[in-house]
């Protein structure tokens, strides 16, 4: 018989807090339910294919796992890998040592983003898929692509246990606990006009508790966005 995870009635956790705890466990096991690889691969085949069709792009997986979509950005150009967990690292390594254009990066992402930045470095596509919020990438991450896609995994905040950070968290960069997905979109796309990027959603996938968006990211003059002229 399997065994179970919790037992309901011997904690005093409600549900919703129990099912928080599965999906930590799955996490900490790497569990591809939680990463929903045939979706994600369908939408970036779709949009790399209609929106880019180049065979020679240059790709960042900021949270690359143990590969599932590395293998499949690998057909569509270089790519680099970042993953920081030891284990998935090595994996991830195993997993794609015969694409010949990806490249891993065992580092932490939240801080590499700023040394790529620091480096001047320019990507066709860059791809988030953390586990959380992916909030403290914006709006500096749009300095990576002058022209591109951004693939960006967004949890839903209403599914989420809300405790007091993950709330302040949120109002920090929405300006209330509880975004709907139209006014998280909103604000991705002012976000890229911090740095003089038109940022336009071209999909949205539906992956139960998240959401996988796509951008449409360029960059343009302020004068011609804005419609002022220097003098
Ligand atoms: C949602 S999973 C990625 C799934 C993968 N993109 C896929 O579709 O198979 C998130 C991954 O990010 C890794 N990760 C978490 N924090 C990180 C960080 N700060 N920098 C780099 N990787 C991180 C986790 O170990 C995990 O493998």
């Amino acid at each position: 018989m399997q065994q179970k995870l919790f037992n309901v009635e011997e904690t005093k956790k409600t549900y919703r807090a129990l099912r928080h705890d599965v999906v930590r466990k799955k996490q900490l096991d790497y569990c591809n339910t939680l990463h929903h690889p045939d979706q994600k691969i369908k939408q970036i085949k779709n949009v790399l294919s209609e929106i880019c069709g180049w065979g020679d792009l240059s790709i960042l997986e900021l949270f690359a796992g143990q590969g599932n979509l590395t293998k499949i950005y690998a057909e569509y150009g270089e790519v680099l890998a970042n993953e920081y967990k030891g284990k998935v690292f090595d994996k991830l390594t195993e997993n794609i040592k015969e694409c010949a254009l990806v490249h891993c990066n065992k580092v932490d992402s939240f801080l590499d983003f700023h040394e790529l930045i620091s480096i001047k470095q320019k990507f066709d596509v860059v791809d988030l898929d953390p586990y959380g919020f992916p909030n403290r990438f914006f709006p500096d991450v749009f300095l990576l692509i002058d022209k591109g896609i951004m693939f960006v995994t967004m949890p839903k905040p209403y599914v989420n246990i809300m405790n007091g950070i993950t709330r302040a968290h949120l109002i920090s960069y929405y300006g209330e606990h509880n975004p709907s997905k139209e006014k998280i979109i909103e604000k991705i796309a002012t976000w890229g006009i911090c740095h003089w990027r038109k940022v336009e959603l071209i999909d949205c996938v539906d992956c139960k508790s998240v959401w996988r968006f796509a951008f449409k990211v360029e960059k343009v003059k302020a004068t011609e966005y804005t419609g002022v002229k220097n003098k």
